[in-house]
């Protein structure tokens, strides 16, 4: 039986069911009840079951959303086919074949040729793992944060036992090297055990030097464990070669694949420190994991569709190139960067550590942000992030991150400048546009 509905305006609905392939339709949900609850039903699970008609509230192309936040982003067809493949048995051959293959284009991703383990959790659960693995109740933790998700670094790291120090900046800056090396080096002892550094903060789109901060702290001793969740193949990370010993990455960001999966990295000096580590743990216990990954296994049941969408966005991954990727991603930044400064926003991040996967942006003066955001998801079905923590209530970002081409960012930019021009900004129209465009065409 095929159910299909055809919409034409929001109250004004045919709907067919067809046993026998013909068709009826009513032009009314009032003549037909059960024609509105279906269509209710559709239209709050998006893009699924709706044939894709025009809106002609808002002339916009109904279910058809540009998702523009730093996660979660846009999947690609390629991932969203293979999630839907039957189920097979974890602890069988085809699993563990689909496992081999995701670890070694995670490999790939992470720039390692260590271990990277699979744990099914948001990113957080992942920064948890770091934590809990290496460290014991009581030891020394230097926490350098730039913003909200550092904090919450941090925060993981207090709720455990351990005695976080935090060095922090204005929000929108990066860590400066330098002062990370003067806090260590006030360290006389080499108590700290560890350094907690965010490679992209994405509250504030802004990239860390991590090659930098990385190196400073291998001078001193103390072990680097990296927040690299939304910077991982947005921006440049070489998880051996600058000596990075965790590194915790999340399935929803440049990954393409929806949220639920973590991949975590741990070098050898990590392992040592594993031995060591009295912080309590199971689930995300790394000895349990990495003895279930050398026979290509987890040792709970794993999120198999989720590992077949990463199998196919690893392999897309590979064919584009992880410096390819990168120019990409530092391209739709500096274009949508360009284009705040042509409409005269304001932008939070600092020029010279601004985020490739992210944009931070200051609403108009006396603009509510999430007016904003809320008129041009109506409007225009373009989707932007709001501002976190003390940033809610006067920025908004533009996530340019994962499946995302030059022809969705140039969109989301004329969505924002008519938007604004909608809510009485004075834009010259086609200023953010024209300045994406002159970047994207150098
Ligand atoms: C830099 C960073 N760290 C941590 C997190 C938390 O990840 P999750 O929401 O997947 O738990 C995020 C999520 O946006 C992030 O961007």
């Amino acid at each position: 039986m095929i159910l299909r509905v055809g919409v034409s305006a929001p109250r004004c609905i045919s709907l067919l069911m067809c046993r026998d392939g013909s068709a009826r339709a009513t032009s009314s949900a009032d003549v037909f009840p059960a024609a509105d609850w279906a269509y209710g039903a559709l239209r709050s699970a998006p893009g699924i079951g709706v044939r894709q008609t025009l809106n002609e509230e808002n002339n916009t192309v109904r279910n058809k959303q540009i998702l523009a936040v730093p996660g979660p982003t846009p999947v690609p067809p390629e991932a969203r086919l293979a999630m839907a493949r039957p189920m097979i048995n974890h602890r069988g051959s085809e699993y563990a074949a689909l496992q081999r293959e995701v670890v070694e284009g995670l490999q790939y991703a992470f720039q390692t040729k260590g271990d990277v383990l699979i744990f099914p959790a948001s990113g957080t659960g992942g920064l948890e793992a770091a934590l809990v693995n290496v460290l014991s109740p009581g030891d020394r933790v230097l926490s350098a944060s730039m913003g909200a998700f550092g904090d919450r670094f941090a925060d993981i790291a207090a709720a455990h036992g351990a005695q976080v120090e935090r060095l922090t900046v204005e929000w929108g800056r990066a860590i400066d090297p330098e002062a990370l090396r003067a806090r260590l080096a006030a360290d006389r002892d080499h108590t700290i055990r560890a350094v907690l550094l965010t490679h992209n903060e994405t509250s504030t789109g802004v990239t860390n030097d991590i090659r930098a901060l990385a190196a400073v702290v291998r001078e001193h001793g103390a072990l680097v464990l990296v927040d690299s969740i939304s910077g991982l193949l947005a921006a440049d990370l070489r998880t051996d070669e600058w000596g990075l010993d965790v590194v915790v990455a999340g399935s929803q960001k440049a990954f393409m694949i929806p949220p639920g999966m973590t991949f975590v990295t741990v070098s050898d000096r990590a392992w040592a420190a594993h031995k060591e580590a009295r912080m309590a743990r199971y689930y995300f216990d790394f000895s349990a994991m990495r003895k279930y990954m050398e026979k290509d296994q987890t040792p709970y049941t794993p999120a198999v569709s989720l590992l077949y969408g990463l199998q196919a966005t690893l392999r897309l991954i590979r064919e584009e190139g992880l410096e390819a990727g990168f120019a990409r991603h530092a391209r739709l930044g500096t274009a949508v960067r360009a284009a705040a400064r042509a409409l005269g926003l304001r932008l939070l991040a600092d020029p010279d550590y601004a985020s490739p996967a992210v944009t931070a942006i200051f609403a108009p003066e006396g603009t509510d942000p999430k007016t904003l955001r809320q008129h041009l998801r109506q409007r225009y079905n373009v989707v932007l992030a709001g501002g976190q923590g003390k940033l809610a209530e006067t920025i908004f970002r533009i996530g340019h991150l994962g499946y995302v081409g030059e022809h969705e960012v140039i969109a989301v930019l004329s969505a924002l400048e008519r938007g604004l021009a909608e809510l009485g900004i004075a834009v010259t129209p086609g200023v953010a546009v024209a300045a994406a465009q002159q970047v994207l065409a150098e």
